[in-house]
């Protein structure tokens, strides 16, 4: 039986560029299509030259795409909600990595994002593309959508936390994330130009940043509270996105208080009830070498999420600490590891390999 076919849209970006190399090597999927509208007819490998020898594939104008079994949306935020109908029309399953299908409530859409969302209808169709969270109604869902990097990382540090009821939500939580380049895609700009980005530590978002509202919808979805009484919660979530001297990864440091003092055991049950069944999820905390807490470097080109926390000596503040790579586990992994669960796969299909060292 052939495999089946997945169609890549907007695959001259850094994601659609991902998702290529991952589905050139997955067992049971393979990439058919791709599509380009500024580099239509030229190879893939052209634009993204890891690929050499290993995909003959070429860019093809997206309106010219065929059906296939499965379309990946690797688009501007905006593009997928306005060309949602087309691609549901062409393929069986749709997985966007946009942020157009990530929030369920409208209402948090438009505060976030500043408008009315432009597909509505199309929203409570998607599943929220994190299977740590959303695995069982990723099970023969059709449609998913992608994650935030950002908020990939705070949400994968926070949620042992979360879910295990020890947090004292009466109080702020900060989310300090730090992130490489490759976050604002493969097109240039003045604050990617080499001499301005290269040695920065640059305030990206020091508040206000729209991966929040991925955070306050896992909340809400782990604790199972109405809208109404989120609300303390909502304010009490603070996040600053940093760039700094990375082309890949995410670092997110997320402070919290807790409920009651705790003892150190307390956070590991709390890390390994959570994570113990996950398979790209570790725990990483030791007390010697130099990959002691979460580190990106060492996540480059994987599909890992590595977790970790520190205590305070009260016991009374967590530092919790989450590293991914942000086209991987923060896009095109992510997606691929959604596309294994939507189809009843193997879950590790494709990603099982890690990162670099050095
Ligand atoms: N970069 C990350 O770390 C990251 C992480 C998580 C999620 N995401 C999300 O994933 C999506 C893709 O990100 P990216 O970094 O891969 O972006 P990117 O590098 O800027 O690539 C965007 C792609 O979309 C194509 N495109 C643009 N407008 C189009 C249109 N109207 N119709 C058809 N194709 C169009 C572009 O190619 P042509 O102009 O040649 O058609 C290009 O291939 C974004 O929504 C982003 O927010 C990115």
């Amino acid at each position: 039986m052939s495999k089946p076919r997945c169609t890549i849209v907007g695959g001259t970006g850094y994601t659609g560029g991902e998702l290529l190399r991952l589905l050139s090597f997955h067992p049971h999927a393979e990439a058919t299509q791709i599509t380009s509208r500024s580099r239509m007819g030229e190879y893939a490998h052209a634009v993204h030259p890891n690929l050499r020898g290993v995909t003959n594939l070429q860019f093809i104008r997206p309106e010219d795409a065929q059906h296939s079994d499965v379309v990946f949306l690797c688009l501007p935020h905006g593009e997928a909600s306005a060309q949602i109908e087309r691609w549901a029309g062409l393929a069986e399953r749709v997985i966007d990595l946009s942020a157009d299908f990530r929030l369920r409530d409208l209402a948090a859409y438009k505060r976030w994002y500043g408008h009315d969302h432009p597909a509505p209808r199309w929203v409570e169709q998607f599943v929220y593309g994190l299977p740590e969270l959303t695995r069982e109604q990723l099970k023969g869902a059709r449609y998913a959508s992608g994650v935030g990097c950002n908020a990939t990382a705070t949400n994968l540090a926070l949620l042992p936390l979360v879910k295990a009821g020890l947090i004292d939500w009466s109080l702020p939580i900060v989310a300090d994330v730090k992130v490489g380049s490759s976050e604002g895609g493969a097109e240039s700009s003045p604050a990617s130009h080499h001499p301005e980005r290269s040695g920065a530590v640059r305030s990206y978002a020091p508040a206000g940043h729209r991966h929040t509202a991925e955070v306050e919808q896992m909340v809400s979805a782990v604790t199972g509270n109405a809208q109404s009484s989120i609300v303390n919660r909502q304010s009490s979530i603070h996040m600053s996105v940093t760039s700094i001297e990375m082309v890949r990864g995410v670092l997110a440091t997320v402070h919290v208080f807790l409920k009651e003092p705790a003892q150190e055991k307390t956070l590991w049950k709390a890390f390994r009830d959570c994570y113990r069944n996950e398979p790209f999820v570790r725990i990483v905390k030791s007390s010697v070498g130099i990959f002691r807490a979460p580190e990106p470097k060492i996540l480059a080109g994987s599909n890992w999420a590595d977790v970790g926390f520190a205590l305070s000596e009260d016991g009374r503040k967590a530092t919790l600490l989450c590293a991914i790579d942000n086209l991987m586990k923060g896009a095109a992994g992510s997606a691929v590891q959604c596309l294994n669960v939507m189809m009843g796969w193997d879950e590790r299909a494709g990603l099982a390999f890690p990162g670099l060292h050095p």
